[in-house]
């Protein structure tokens, strides 16, 4: 899906938007409680099921991807529950201050930042729990801090051997960019947020129940208003929201995701994978040491720590020669890391966008997909070596 001509956001989200998705957003505003408007979330809900694998409710809310697993964690759960997070990375970090924050009794299963969380520590708390006190287990698919992809399915089959506790998935940089088979692996909850393999603007948090968490949610307790999902599960049957939705994003959504469908399951998580394997591939090549390991590398951010070089002079480069924006590392990482979306939702563009140094194109393009300038830099041996040197104070120049 390419783009054209475009400051290049290569960022872990928002991610670029398709432009037949930003024109989406041009049109005129309808009435949310319109015959019209129904009909566009109709189709919408048809497609999220899609995406999610799932026949599972996939609930849509005005809220970022904190908003929707916020939503799924006190929907189900009452104080003073027991649960398991699994926390190698800011996010999981942020799921136990959630969990804090609405007086839940948190054990927590960690893994280094840049490693995997281990299954088997999983398995081997919830197997011990005989008593069967926990009730949910908390897991970050993609951790996007650092660049790396939780093994979600054996995690989640350790949760349905025990039997009692739901699995609560955040999925915000994995749905979209590699699969999520929610009834397959009988994931109870899963959140994401549309500035990620939604391809559209940040404003929308998605959260799909299974029966089971809304067997749950009859009994939970936990305080809840705007995200109580009841409402929404009510209001969906009839093809609308409990509260005013953003209806531009609906617009999008709807083009977004009807690309996708065009584009099917397999292909989109096949192009995913072969751009995170290029990225990955062009990050050795450039003796740029990789964060994650490759067995457990997320499809939809890489992240580098560079030796020699700092992290940060490479943005820096890359953004004001490059017109490519890339983010840096969070809480101890920052300055040490940098990350980029690989692939995540729209994956180029025709062009070749840094106009101000140079005043020719480079159109790129590698079989069916756009190249990123990643690859095109790495396809031109020294051409990253020149971001390198500049980095440390030598300069560079359009190559020829
Ligand atoms: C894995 C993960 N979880 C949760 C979030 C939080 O999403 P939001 O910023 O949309 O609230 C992000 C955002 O980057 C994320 O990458």
């Amino acid at each position: 899906m390419p783009m054209d001509d475009k400051f290049m956001l290569m960022i872990p989200g928002p991610t670029p938007v398709p432009e037949r998705v930003l024109l989406a957003q041009a049109q005129h505003l309808i009435g949310h409680r319109s015959g019209e408007f129904s009909q566009i979330m109709g189709e919408i809900t048809d497609h999220l099921k899609w995406l999610h694998q799932t026949q599972n409710d996939v609930l849509i809310l005005a809220a970022s991807g904190t908003g929707a697993m916020e939503a799924g964690i006190i929907n189900v759960l009452s104080a003073g529950d027991r649960v398991l997070v699994g926390s190698n990375g800011k996010f999981g970090d942020r799921w136990v201050k959630v969990c804090e924050a609405f007086g839940l009794t948190v054990e927590l299963i960690e893994a280094e930042w840049g490693q995997p969380l281990d299954p088997a520590a999983f398995e081997a708390t919830l197997t011990a729990d005989t008593a069967k006190a926990i009730k949910a287990v908390i897991v970050t698919h993609s951790e996007t801090s650092s660049g790396v992809l939780n093994d979600l399915e054996a995690i989640a089959k350790a949760v349905k051997a025990h039997g009692e506790a739901l699995i609560i998935v955040d999925a915000v940089t994995s749905l979209g960019a590699c699969s999520v088979p929610i009834d397959d692996w009988g994931l109870d909850i899963v959140a994401s947020g549309s500035q990620k393999g939604y391809m559209i603007p940040p404003g929308l948090g998605f959260v799909s129940m299974s029966d089971r968490a809304w067997a749950a949610y009859e009994t939970s307790t936990l305080p809840k208003f705007y995200l109580d999902l009841g409402p929404y599960r009510k209001s969906a049957v009839k093809n609308t929201t409990p509260f005013t939705p953003p209806v531009s994003l609906f617009f999008a959504l709807k083009v977004a995701l009807g690309m996708m469908r065009e584009e099917g399951l397999e292909g989109i998580f096949s192009r995913h994978q072969r751009l995170q394997q290029a990225t990955r591939a062009a990050m050795k090549a450039l003796n740029l040491p990789l964060f994650a390991p490759d067995g457990s590398a997320s499809p939809a951010v890489t992240a580098v720590m560079p030796e020699g070089v700092e992290a940060e002079a490479i943005r820096s480069v890359m953004r004001k020669q490059f017109d490519i924006a890339l983010a840096g590392g969070q809480d101890h990482l920052k300055g040490q890391i940098f990350r980029m979306r690989a692939s995540l939702g729209v994956c180029g563009r025709s062009r070749h966008h840094h106009r101000r140094q140079c005043p020719r194109s480079h159109p790129h393009s590698f079989g069916g997909d756009r190249l990123y300038p990643w690859g095109w830099v790495g396809s031109s041996p020294g051409r990253f070596d020149g971001v390198l040197g500049n980095c440390k104070g030598t300069s560079f120049g359009c190559p020829r």
